[in-house]
Parts: C-alpha cells; structure tokens; sequence
C-alpha cells in the first residue's frame, strides 16, 4: 500500500493496526556511460512498492536525492549536503511519528546515504523519545538493499568477475527489468573499471574516468534484474516484518 495513494481517513484507520512504514531513500547521480542517473531511486522505489503489495506494508513516498557530491564532476548528478540531508530525513520522521508511527524503516539505495542516515536516526531519537514510555517510542532502522544475504550471495552468483562497487551490473539488471525501454549501451573501455581510492569529485573523475569503480554493468540484463528484485523483496519483507513485530506494533 503506497501512502501517497492513500486519503488521511484510511491513513488514520491503517495506525489501528500498524505502526510500521517503509521510507525508500535514494539518490540522483551517474551511473558510468549505461546506467541510468536514477539508478539508486529506481531500484528502491520498485522493491519496496512490491514488497508493501506482497505483504500488505505501508511505503511513503521516494526520497529521491541524497548525499553524492562525489558525482558531481558527472553531468546530471544531484547531492544534498550531508546538513540538508540529515535535516530532511528528521523532518519526514517527525512528521510520520506525530500522526502515531513508530517504526520507520529506512530502505536505503546509495553507499554515500549510509553515514547521514545513521547519524539522522541517532538524532532523531534522541530528539523525540526522551520522556516516552518504552512502547511509545520512535524506532528507525537503516538496510541498504544489496546487503540483504540472499542478494549478496546472488551477486556473486551471477557475476562472479567485474561487479565492482559502482555502476555495478546487478544496479544496471534492476533498471533495466524496471524500464526496458530505457536500456543504455556504450562501448566500455577497460570492460572491467579500475578500483581504488578517491578524495573528492574531481579526484574521482580523474580516476575513474567513465563513471565505473571496478564494475563490467555490460553483464546486466533485465532477467537478472527480476531476480535480484525477487530476493531483495522477499529479503525486506522478512526484515520488515521483524522489525516491527509483524506489522503490529
Ligand atoms: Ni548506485
């Protein structure tokens, strides 16, 4: 169930039962020359929706940039500072803890949303629970979707050479069995991209010249997509569900 397709009556009567939501938490910037610029929102955006159908969940709606200045020598790429990010991501919990919800589940796309995240769900309960009885309190948990077991052990699977850290093919498959008609190709050149360390945006760009950081995504295709979605649904599900007791809280 999406909370934007929901009226405040229906949102109202759904507290009776749940407390528990799912917020995706993307971000907006390159992914090499084939991958898309929405990459990391896509991907969270699609596995959660079909998680909240498959298991009667409740998912607001996408947050779609996030902390990526290391992009931004990439045309396209969009970051919030990690300050407007953090104060973003309090805002929409106290806004969803003031109507009763107590259990948000941060469902998070991007390596560079990790720090900020944890460090806004620190800062959010320190700022709302003082005082609070036990059950009355905010609870907020940050997953990444790769890191659910069944889609780390799938990666490897499918791609035991050339995944990489970024512009990876198993991000590439998920774009591409979410829009099939916005399958890229480019020639990629080495086929494997260098990996290593970098400072800053230009610093980047300099060592990984076309985007990629140790990855081959021209092994994505959209059947592998299905699957890594499959997983990382069935994965959040189980993960979801424990997190707020089953739904109930
Ligand atoms: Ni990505």
């Amino acid at each position: 169930m999406q909370l934007a397709l929901c009226t405040w009556p229906e949102i109202d009567a759904w507290l009776t039962r749940s407390k528990g939501i799912i917020v995706p938490v993307g971000s907006t910037e390159q992914h090499g020359p084939t991958g898309l610029i929405g990459t990391d929102t896509i991907s969270v955006e699609m596995i959660a929706k079909r998680a909240g159908e498959a298991a009667n969940i409740l998912v607001a709606p996408v947050f779609p940039v996030g902390v990526a200045a290391h992009h931004m020598a990439f045309a396209g790429s969009m970051s919030l500072r990690p300050e407007t990010f953090r104060a973003a991501i309090r805002d929409w919990a106290a806004s969803l803890d003031r109507h009763g919800f107590r259990r948000i589940y941060f469902f998070n796309g991007h390596g560079g949303n990790i720090a900020p995240l944890n460090a806004a769900v620190k800062e959010i309960s320190n700022e709302l629970n003082p005082g609070r009885a036990e059950n009355d309190r905010l609870e907020c948990k940050v997953q990444s979707w790769w890191q659910f077991e069944s889609v780390h052990a799938l990666c490897q699977t499918l791609y035991p050479e050339g995944h990489g850290s970024h512009a990876t093919p198993s991000e590439v498959a998920i774009t591409q069995y979410a829009f099939p008609d916005a399958i890229k190709s480019a020639a990629l050149e080495p086929r494997i991209a260098p990996t290593g360390r970098f400072t800053n945006a230009e610093d980047y760009r300099a060592a990984f010249p076309d985007g990629r950081i140790g990855s081959n995504p021209a092994l994505a295709n959209p059947a592998d997509g299905e699957k890594l979605v499959d997983a990382a649904v069935a994965g959040l599900i189980v993960d979801f569900q424990r997190f707020t007791g089953n739904g109930v809280t």
